[in-house]
C-alpha cells in the first residue's frame, strides 16, 4: 500500500516537471523598455550583440540555426521560429533569452559572456516596440 502512494508521487512529481518545462516565461524578470524612440539596430542595437553574441550567433558559428549580426538575420529567427515579434517586446523570445526569464535560457548562456544589462535590455526593448527599424 505504502508502495503504491510512492509510485503516485512519482507520478505526480513528474508530471508538474513535464508540464513546468513547458517554457514558463517570468514575466518579472524582464527589464522595462526604454522610452527612447530613436533606437536603431546599426547605431544601438548591433555594438551590444557584437560583444556579447557574434561569437555564436555570427559569421563563424550559428547556435541554434541562429545570426544576430544583420537585420534580416534577426527577422528571419532561428531553429524555433522568430525571436523577435515587431512592436511586442515582452513576447519576443530573444528579449526572454537575455532577460534569463526561461530558466536555463539565458543567453549568452552561464559563464559565456557577461549577461546583458538592464539598460541594454530595455534599448533592445524600446528597438522592437519601435518597429525593429
Ligand atoms: C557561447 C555561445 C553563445 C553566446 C555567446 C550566445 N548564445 Fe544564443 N544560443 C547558443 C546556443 C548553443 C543556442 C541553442 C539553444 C541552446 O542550446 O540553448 C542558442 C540559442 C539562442 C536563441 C534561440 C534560437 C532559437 O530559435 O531557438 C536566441 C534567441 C539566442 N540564442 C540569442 C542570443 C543573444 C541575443 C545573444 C547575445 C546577447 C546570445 N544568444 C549569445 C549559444 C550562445
Amino acid at each position: 500500500m505504502l508502495k503504491n502512494y510512492y509510485l503516485l508521487g512519482l507520478c505526480v512529481t513528474g508530471l508538474t516537471l513535464v508540464s513546468m518545462s513547458a517554457a514558463d516565461v517570468d514575466t518579472k524578470k524582464i527589464p522595462p523598455a526604454s522610452t527612447r524612440t530613436d533606437v536603431t539596430f546599426d547605431k544601438d542595437i548591433k555594438p551590444i550583440f557584437e560583444k556579447a553574441c557574434f561569437k555564436c550567433h555570427g559569421t563563424e558559428k550559428q547556435k541554434g540555426k541562429l545570426r544576430v549580426d544583420s537585420l534580416a538575420a534577426i527577422k528571419k529567427g532561428g531553429e524555433n521560429g522568430e525571436v523577435i515579434l515587431i512592436g511586442k517586446s515582452d513576447k519576443s523570445s530573444l528579449v526572454h533569452a537575455v532577460s534569463g526569464a526561461v530558466e536555463d535560457e539565458l543567453m549568452p548562456p552561464d559563464g559565456k559572456g557577461d549577461p546583458l544589462t538592464k539598460d541594454q535590455i530595455g534599448l533592445i526593448r524600446a528597438w522592437i516596440d519601435g518597429g525593429a527599424k
